[in-house]
């Protein structure tokens, strides 16, 4: 009977230092697994004598009973405080910011050059590309410039071989489209350019977008309002431009655009050299010989140019100081756009 009270206490003291199901378990086999202590107590009943068994017998199995609903009890128990466990170490955390992949940025120059095609897409002009490498032919001799011709001086030529060259600018692309397209052509043509300078204010490779319309009645006064209404939509509508006569080959009349120097606001700085405006493109009606050069007809058709610097617009538009800020490639500076 004393062993009885004394296996109860052991087990109490037991079960309740047990930490997991795992000890717990072991517990339970000591005390009613198949050769359990009180296991081999129930063996022990048959042994004793008559008048002894029933007493024994009974408290025999009030210990079992209570071990098993005392252990079931700690069991659930512990499977709570095990499961709790598991769910805090395996949780995430869902309000910690997601790690930011890097993204580049737009160049201002493919920027500015996107936002000045975009002016002329909405005026129904198309988009046409033309090679970097061109021929002569194309860059010079159809756009009413003859070798020898005083102009090729003002484009230093990047030259591949005779007939190859680097191209000066973008008006090839008007000759190309005008030998495979007839009137009326109305194109915006955004593109790379070389020429062989460099110092504080060239660089030999840069960027320009042309223009061309050609249909029946085109004016000068056409080319004006195309114009102003570019610039108006480019830089605001508040700025004031300024139409100068001047030379090119390819084009009779011919203008340069001024616009209201967008540093000073027309005041007058050292950018503008005090004159209040600045030079943004050069454009004209498109020459006759150009346009018969390309088997357009002259007294059915006529039709306008442009052409403009796109990192002269770019430092104007968003007041960058300095023409090597765009091939230097400093992401302090790419990341502003
Ligand atoms: N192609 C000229 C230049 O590079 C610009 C221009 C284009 C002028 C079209 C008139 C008409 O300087």
């Amino acid at each position: 009977m004393d062993n009885i009270d004394s296996i109860r206490e052991d087990f109490l003291r037991e079960v309740s230092t047990a930490g997991n199901l795992k000890d717990l378990e072991a517990i339970r086999l000591r005390y009613i697994g198949a050769k359990g202590l009180v296991s081999s107590l129930l063996k022990e009943i048959g042994k004793l004598p008559q008048e002894e068994r029933k007493g024994f017998g009974a408290r025999v199995n009030e210990l079992k009973n209570f071990v098993e609903s005392t252990i079931a009890e700690k069991k659930e128990i512990l499977f709570a405080k095990e499961t709790e466990m598991r769910l805090k170490s395996e949780s995430v955390d869902i309000t910690l910011p997601g790690r930011r992949i890097p993204s580049g940025s737009i160049h201002p120059v493919t920027k500015t050059m996107d936002e000045i095609t975009d002016i002329f897409f909405r005026l129904g002009y198309e988009i046409e590309y033309g090679p970097e490498i061109e021929l002569d032919k194309y860059n010079f001799e159809l756009l009413n410039i003859p070798p020898l011709h005083p102009a090729r001086d003002m484009q230093a030529t990047f030259y591949i071989s005779d007939q190859l060259v680097l191209r000066t600018h973008t008006s090839p692309v008007q000759i190309r489209t005008m030998l495979k397209q007839k009137p009326p052509v109305k194109i915006i043509s955004p593109g790379t350019v070389y020429r062989c300078d460099s110092d504080a204010t060239h660089t030999p490779m840069f960027h320009q977008v042309e223009g061309l319309l050609v249909d029946r009645d085109i004016s000068f006064e056409d080319l004006r309002g195309t114009i102003e209404f570019f610039l108006k939509a480019f830089f605001g509508q508040k700025t004031r431009t300024r139409f100068r006569a001047s030379y090119f080959p390819f084009t009779e009349p011919s203008a340069e655009v001024d616009i209201e120097c967008q540093m000073c606001m027309g005041k007058g700085c050292n950018i503008c050299k005090n004159s209040g405006f600045l030079e943004v493109m050069g454009c004209g009606m498109v020459n006759p010989a150009v346009l018969r050069n390309v088997n357009i007809d002259t007294e059915e058709f006529s039709g306008f140019a442009f052409g403009m610097g796109v990192e002269r617009m770019a430092m104007l538009k968003y007041k960058i100081p300095d023409l090597r800020l765009f091939f230097e490639n400093d992401l302090r500076f790419l990341r502003q756009f």
